[in-house]
């Protein structure tokens, strides 16, 4: 089995992951200390993930009825992300697998939420699309094999994740805003506000700067009061904008590349009416589910069942990488 850490931003998972992709436990733990700051402070995470990793890997291994000797592959994010908490997953890692003499595999982040699609008990096998929508990032790949993925568009300023956690925050609500704007715009008109639609930008890419300046001139148009009295309208018109421009992109790509299957993934992917608005798209689209879309780490233990091993000692020396060198 592979015992997979990530620790890349502010939850601190591990999971437990036959070779087959069958999950055997995935346990998140958020911190949910952040809300007061609104935003993720990086130092704040590192310390927390410091005081929970050892405490999450074991309820991953005692949800899954393992022990280390079931273990033959120890998996961790090594990027990218906040690399004082990618090093806490790294560090903590590293001396599981020392101790016990076993192999260990350097996930990337990304390959992870595109490996989610590969787990049990529906695998969604390549050649597909994949959309990662995430806090930190925003893509479009095409994938063709197990290992990788090519990037062919992905945003030019903020993450479609991150753009809504600021419009959410703009509305009063708390950090992460996703779950609470898309509450809140179920009781709101998606077409009562027009928000720009990021049309200029061309090709494969995506721009949500503009739209998180829209709501802000909104709001001052609309004053508190205002604001207050129109909040689930422009919730839901806000939602609306980001979930169209995503969804434009992913025809367009459809249509350009020919790819006929589509699948999703990051924390925006768990989004109700970005999964529906996605799903009639292509021949067959593979939506996983939510807690499978948003940060954890039996993504990782996925990924890592195509990835190359390190040998001990050969990993001690790994490190952890702040950002993305695929152009995503
Ligand atoms: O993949 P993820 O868990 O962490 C990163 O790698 O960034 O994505 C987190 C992002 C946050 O911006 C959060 O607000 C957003 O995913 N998110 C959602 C929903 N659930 C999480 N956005 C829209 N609707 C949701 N239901
Ligand atoms: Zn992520």
């Amino acid at each position: 089995m592979i015992l997979a850490i990530e620790t890349s931003c502010d939850d601190t998972c591990a999971a437990v992951v036959t070779r087959g992709g069958h999950i055997r436990s995935n346990v998140i733990s958020s911190q949910g200390v952040h809300d007061r700051y609104g935003g993720v402070v990086p130092e704040v995470a590192s310390r927390h993930h410091l005081e929970l990793t050892t405490r999450v890997v074991d309820d991953a291994l005692a949800r899954a009825e393992a022990t280390l000797d079931d273990v033959d592959l120890v998996a961790v994010t090594a990027g990218p992300g906040l690399v004082g908490a990618l090093l806490v997953g790294v560090a903590t890692a590293k001396g599981i697998a020392a101790s016990r003499g076993l192999p260990l595999a350097a996930v990337d982040h990304l390959q992870g939420h595109v490996a989610a699609n590969f787990l049990e008990p529906e695998p969604f096998e390549p050649p597909f699309l994949c959309l990662v929508a995430s806090g930190g990032h925003t893509f479009l790949a095409r994938v063709e094999d197990h290992e990788g993925f090519t990037v062919l568009g992905s945003t030019l300023d903020d993450a479609a994740g991150e753009a809504i956690d600021k419009g959410a925050r703009l509305l009063g609500l708390p950090f992460p805003g996703g779950p609470h704007l898309e509450k809140l715009a179920a009781g709101g008109d998606p077409a009562a506000f027009a928000f720009p639609d990021a049309r200029r930008v061309g090709g494969l890419d995506f721009s949500f700067a503009g739209l998180k300046t829209a709501l802000l001139y909104a709001t001052r148009d609309l004053g508190e009061h205002g604001t207050h009295a129109r909040r689930a309208d422009l919730a839901a018109s806000y939602q609306h904008a980001v979930v169209e421009q995503l969804a434009r992109r992913v025809e367009r790509a459809l249509a350009e590349t020919g790819l006929e299957r589509l699948a999703i993934g990051g924390g925006v992917a768990a989004n109700g009416p970005l999964r529906e608005r996605l799903s009639g798209l292509a021949r067959e689209v593979k939506v996983p589910p939510r807690a499978l879309c948003t940060d954890n780490a039996a993504m990782i233990a996925s990924a890592a069942r195509y990835a190359e091993p390190v040998a001990f000692p050969g990993y001690l020396g790994l490190d952890a990488y702040a950002t993305s060198a695929r152009g995503a």
